[in-house]
């Protein structure tokens, strides 16, 4: 029988790490996954450039049941360890925004980088390689594997959460938890696109394509109600509590982009989204200003503020308001004829737009999982279980989800050293 010191199932982001540093610690680790090719979440994340941390990690970016959960394992493991070793195998990277980085080439690089760690470490892997069965006796965790069966004092599950399931997701993580008495938090797509009935989003469905500038804003956000609170000083943060400030794409069935994936983690299934589209201008101002001396038509003077697309299918939308709504005026008005208050109305529709999302584009589209493994039955020092020594629990099947902007795999990376450090400091009981 093959015995080992660490058995960790998943060769993503967090079970590489987490293989290397425990490798290079001097734990002797068999990593195990079942996909064709290693990895392949990192190979797709960042449009194929990996957003690989954020230099501006805080714990105020994720959210968890237990908010300061991830604290200790992200000081530990700061960016600024990531970012050197990235540059020791001298990978190019460049910040693109608000302190996320991004590989210059591609992808690959990193996959590359976390393999010749795991070399280095004297790691073995198995992939593609099935785990059948689970099992814990006095000889440790026993695994029945495709090609056989291995042993170890303890167990790392590194299995990810349950996005893009064609490229290798499962449950197999928060099911093993529930095996072993751990307790899971509900899982739902975040990170995602929002989409909404057909009917509702007919008007706007011409309009796919077009992107802008927003702020959005949930009512739980401002509320706090998921248990997050919003720091004022974290970067994303230009905008009122609990909003996001980003650009926004509407597309065939409802809204994208990283204002609407960021503000998904925190929507609330029949719940509105608030929205301004004109969120550096104050457009009433601007058009009651633009009536002096023009000659030029209502939906003219809109187009000068907003993309041209939006401005017409707004007015067009204006018009074609519900029954018992006042209309506003017709786009070939001329401006100077306008009331104010006409003109503030119309302002208003497009700085205060609530709409409410039918549901989400699911697990095919999310970036992440939002739920997982409960931190309660966690030590978040080392991510192992509480009640059932040596298996430990890293990386995003853990209750513990980044926002949009490289925070996820910061969090990757940080549980893994905290697991890998720990297990070679201490013996299991
Ligand atoms: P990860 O999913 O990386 O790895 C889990 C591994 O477990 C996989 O290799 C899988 O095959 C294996 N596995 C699953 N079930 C198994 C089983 N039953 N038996 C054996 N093996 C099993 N984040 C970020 O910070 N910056 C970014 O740029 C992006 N971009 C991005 C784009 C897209 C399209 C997606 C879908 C996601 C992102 N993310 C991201 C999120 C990021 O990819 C994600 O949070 C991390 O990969 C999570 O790392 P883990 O190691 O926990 O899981």
């Amino acid at each position: 029988m093959n015995r080992f010191d660490v058995l960790v199932i998943g060769a993503g982001a967090a079970g590489l790490h987490c293989a290397a540093m425990a490798g290079q610690l001097g734990l002797k680790v068999l990593l195990i996954d079942h996909a064709e090719k290693v990895a392949e979440k990192i190979r797709i994340s960042g449009g194929g450039r990996c957003n690989f941390t954020n230099r501006h990690t805080t714990p105020a970016n994720f959210l968890s049941a237990d908010s300061g959960f991830c604290r200790e394992a992200l000081e530990r493991y700061t960016p600024q360890d990531f970012i050197a070793l990235v540059k020791r195998h001298r990978v190019a990277f460049h910040e693109k925004h608000k302190g996320q980085l991004f590989c210059d080439q591609s992808s690959d690089d990193i996959i590359t980088l976390l393999l010749s760690e795991c070399a280095a470490g004297g790691v073995q892997r198995w992939q593609p390689c099935a785990v059948k069965d689970v099992r814990h006796g006095t000889g440790g965790y026993e695994l029945d594997t495709d090609r056989g069966r291995v042993t170890a004092p303890r167990l790392v599950v590194a299995t990810g959460g349950l996005p893009v399931p064609k490229i290798g997701a499962t449950d197999f993580g928060l099911k093993l938890a529930r095996q072993f008495g751990l307790q899971t938090t509900d899982t739902r797509p975040a990170l995602v696109p929002l989409t909404f009935d057909a009917a509702q989003w007919a008007p706007f469905a011409p309009l796919a394509g077009l992107s802008l500038v927003a702020r959005v804003g949930t009512a739980n956000t401002k509320t706090a109600a998921c248990g997050i609170s919003m720091r004022s000083e974290s970067p994303e943060r230009s905008c009122a509590a609990g909003e996001f400030l980003e650009d926004l794409l509407f597309t065939h069935r409802g809204l994208s982009g990283p204002a609407i994936l960021q503000i998904s983690s925190f929507w609330q299934p029949g719940t509105a989204l608030q929205l301004d589209l004109a969120p550096t201008q104050d457009l009433a101002a601007q058009l009651i200003a633009a009536k002096t001396g023009s000659r030029r038509q209502l939906g003219t003077t809109l187009a000068e503020h907003l993309p041209r697309r939006l401005a017409e299918a707004w007015m067009a939308h204006q018009q074609a308001a519900a029954p018992g709504k006042q209309p506003l005026p017709p786009a070939i008005r001329f401006i100077a004829e306008c009331g104010n208050r006409d003109l503030q109305a119309l302002a208003a529709t497009l700085k205060t737009w609530q709409v409410t999302p039918s549901g989400t584009e699911g697990y095919r589209k999310a970036e992440v999982m939002l739920g997982g493994v409960d931190t309660q039955g966690l030590d978040p020092d080392t991510l192992e279980s509480r009640q059932q020594p040596g298996l430990h629990f890293i990386g995003e099947v853990v209750d513990v989800t980044g926002w949009l902007g490289g925070y996820n795999f910061q969090w990757a990376w940080a549980s893994a050293a905290a697991c890998a450090r720990g297990m070679a400091q201490t013996q299991v009981t």
